[in-house]
């Protein structure tokens, strides 16, 4: 395994367990340390369904990235996008409709360091060290001024991302801020931990989990599905709305299962009209 890859940047501390390359551990990825994988094989002991819960993220990102090129989409701006693993934007996208620009935006350098050699060769893909919280920084920086056309649509794509901004740093005002700087026609595309059934009863102790994870990630804030309507005001979901990530316009590849609430995550599409 990378235990001293040669991109990762000096200052970064690999002993110490990182929460993207703990998702990449769960995703089945190469990109981790040690630590991360004794981080994440503590939050699996504890909460056995997060393995399922990241398989089917992925799944939910593979269909709405097929949904929004079938709607005509060809730019994405995947915001919290992570460390580049199979089935990224760009391979899904690209692999629709050549022509698809792909920016990946992550707060973490860790993330982007890994992401630009994978990218390197493609010119119409990039990833850019930015906050989500710093809509500007993230608008006007210059891979994503020179490969997103914002009078054209754009999906916008936070999957599992958004329970790391606290209401404080308030998500909705923030969305506004992208919504702003979209054209008519653009999308956005959520996944966000719930952790309820379909009753809102609590289906994995939070808790726990923070306590296990708390030194690599932010505290995590878990919403519903009002709190995901409320962040994407003045977006029109599209069918089927906010729902349990199986639920979401599942193929014939779509595990729904017998008890989808247990992806923990919700999933929501919507449009700017
Ligand atoms: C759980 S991973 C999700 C990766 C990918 N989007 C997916 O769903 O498979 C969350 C990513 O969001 C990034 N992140 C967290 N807060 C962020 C912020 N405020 N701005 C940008 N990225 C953020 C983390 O660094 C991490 O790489």
């Amino acid at each position: 395994m990378l235990d001293r890859p040669g991109w990762a940047p000096k200052q970064i501390d690999l002993n110490r367990p990182n929460a993207a390359r703990m998702y990449d551990y769960l995703l089945g990825g190469g990109c981790n340390t040690a630590a991360d994988r004794e981080m994440a094989k503590r939050l699996v002991a504890r909460m056995p369904q997060v393995k399922e819960t990241v398989r089917l993220n992925r799944s939910f990102l593979r269909r709405v990235v097929s949904f929004l090129v079938g709607q005509g989409v060809t730019q994405f701006l995947d915001i919290g996008a992570g460390i580049p693993s199979v089935g990224n934007v760009h391979q899904l996208a690209q692999g629709l409709d050549p022509e698809c620009r792909v920016v990946y935006v992550d707060n973490d350098p860790i993330a982007v360091a890994y992401a630009e050699p994978v990218l390197k060769d493609n010119k119409l893909a990039a990833a850019v060290l930015a906050d989500f919280r710093s809509p500007d920084q993230v608008l006007n920086a210059p891979a994503v001024r020179s490969l997103i056309d914002f009078d054209q649509p754009v999906a916008v794509l936070t999957l599992m991302m958004m329970h790391y901004v606290p209401d404080s740093a308030d998500p909705a005002r923030l969305m506004g801020r992208y919504r702003d700087a979209l054209a008519p026609g653009s999308y956005v595309a959520v996944s966000h931990p719930s952790f309820t059934g379909a009753h809102g009863e609590l289906l994995a102790d939070a808790e726990a989990v923070g306590e296990i994870v708390h030194e690599a990630v932010e505290p995590l804030n878990l919403r519903g599905a009002d709190d995901l309507l409320r962040i994407l005001a003045g977006f029109e979901p599209v069918p089927p709305g906010v729902v349990h990530l199986p639920l979401w316009r599942p193929d014939s590849t779509a595990d729904i299962g017998r008890h989808p609430e247990r992806s923990l995550v919700y999933g929501v599409v919507a449009a700017k009209p």
